[in-house]
């Protein structure tokens, strides 16, 4: 397999579809908060796989599990119990308000399962015309056809059409506005307690609680997808948790296994119930291996109080950020370590410039950086990475 960067990026070229806008480096190494690429050039990684490698690269105990495992069974069926499926299954409902876990393989297909539990609790509850899912604007819920449907962002749906019928759209935030859509048709309101790729834009307070008020007075579910504010990143196991409202369902994925593909759907058991033999599958979902690192993951977070390191460190970030002080940076805003930096400039020239500079961030929406490194990032790597965006943005011009 070829390491030299200049034949790889003329072979990406060649060879991969062209669906994602890629910079131009090949990381081949990771450790911690740091990865390498094929050059041998390190970088802070404040990516951190867009909140998957919450552990960090490489955790002794993640590399333990994936070993261990990978010599005793990858995969079987769900045709047959899976012990790894079912402590997963525990652990995530001994932490959380759920009864019941289902998995599958990524976030798009967590919320998929999401959708089609909400329609059809509705069916078996006597209400088949109750199909509408409200959710909204800015919101990221996938890329398959349900989820994507319950995306409403032009840049995604752009060609796709038609969409999945019975979503209806409300602006982020506004309470009045979700009660005049609600009616008899609605099954269920699915929403980011905080908005990972529309922006940074955190619940404002009494948000969550006043849809948990709309879904009880209407008879509808609520859908929290913690796909990527779950998992300890806004410093809390579940960001819902920052407002003391619970949903009836959530979704998953992400930071669950650290970048082995996984993803969760997690209910009360009053919903739970409508998914019955053949009502929904995968093959691939809850296998032993990714059920296996999902355990070391989640126990590993508990033993190293991750999430409660993610409100700590999340915090320093942001107020340093705050610090630099530059007319450059219009907001900070965020929960734990996801974070965005609300910018007078276009977000991409300066997640080139970080980039040069040895950081790795990325983008939410056209003006922010974003910033959503490993959980186990210390506190000295902060400092650097807010030092090279402090330098980018004294030289770059909006
Ligand atoms: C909130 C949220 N939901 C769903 C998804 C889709 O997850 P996946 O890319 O694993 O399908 C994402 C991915 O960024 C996300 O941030």
């Amino acid at each position: 397999m070829s390491q030299d960067t200049k034949t790889l990026l003329e072979w990406a070229d060649r060879y991969l579809m062209t669906n994602y806008a890629r910079a131009p480096l090949c990381l081949v190494r990771g450790e911690g908060a740091r990865v390498w690429d094929t050059d041998g050039k390190e970088y802070l990684d404040f990516v951190g796989g867009i909140a998957v490698d919450a552990l960090g690269h490489s955790h002794p105990k993640i590399v333990g599990a994936i070993r261990e495992q990978a010599t005793a069974l990858l995969h079987v069926s769900n045709l047959y119990q899976i012990p790894s499926q079912i402590h997963l299954a525990k652990l995530l409902v001994e932490h959380s308000f759920a009864d019941r876990a289902f998995f599958c393989n990524s976030g798009t297909e967590a919320n998929e399962a999401a959708i089609k539990l909400a329609r059809k609790h509705a069916t078996d509850t006597g209400s088949s015309d109750r199909t509408d899912i409200i959710t909204m604007r800015g919101a990221f819920h996938g890329r398959t056809m349900g989820a994507l449907s319950a995306t409403p962002n032009e840049k995604y749906q752009h060609g796709f059409h038609p969409l999945l019928p019975g979503f209806k759209y409300v602006p982020f935030g506004d309470l009045t506005a979700v009660e005049r859509a609600m009616d008899g048709r609605t099954a269920a309101i699915l929403v980011e307690p905080i908005q990972g790729e529309g922006g940074v834009n955190v619940a404002p307070d009494g948000y969550l609680a006043g849809l948990r008020r709309l879904c009880d007075h209407h008879g509808a579910l609520l859908i929290f997808d913690e796909v990527q504010t779950g998992m300890g990143r806004t410093g809390r196991l579940w960001a819902h948790e920052h407002w003391g409202v619970a949903p009836d369902v959530m979704t998953l994925a992400k930071a669950l296994a650290s970048g082995i593909p996984i993803g969760a759907m997690v209910a009360k058991e009053f919903c739970a119930r409508a998914i019955v033999p053949g009502s929904h599958g995968t093959t691939f979902g809850g296998n032993p291996f990714a059920t296996t690192v999902g355990i070391a993951t989640f126990t590993t977070m508990l033993e190293e109080k991750l999430p409660e390191r993610a409100g700590r460190l999340g915090g320093y970030l942001m107020d340093r950020l705050r610090s630099i002080g530059l007319p450059a940076i219009k907001e900070v805003r965020g929960k734990g370590l996801l974070v965005g930096v609300d910018l007078d400039r276009p977000a991409n020239a300066v997640v080139t410039a970080c980039r040069e500079q040895g950081l790795l961030v990325l983008t939410a929406g056209d003006a922010i950086v974003r910033m959503t490194p490993p959980l186990v990032v210390e506190e000295a790597d902060v400092d650097r990475a807010v030092e090279i965006v402090r330098t980018v943005l004294t030289r770059s011009a909006p």
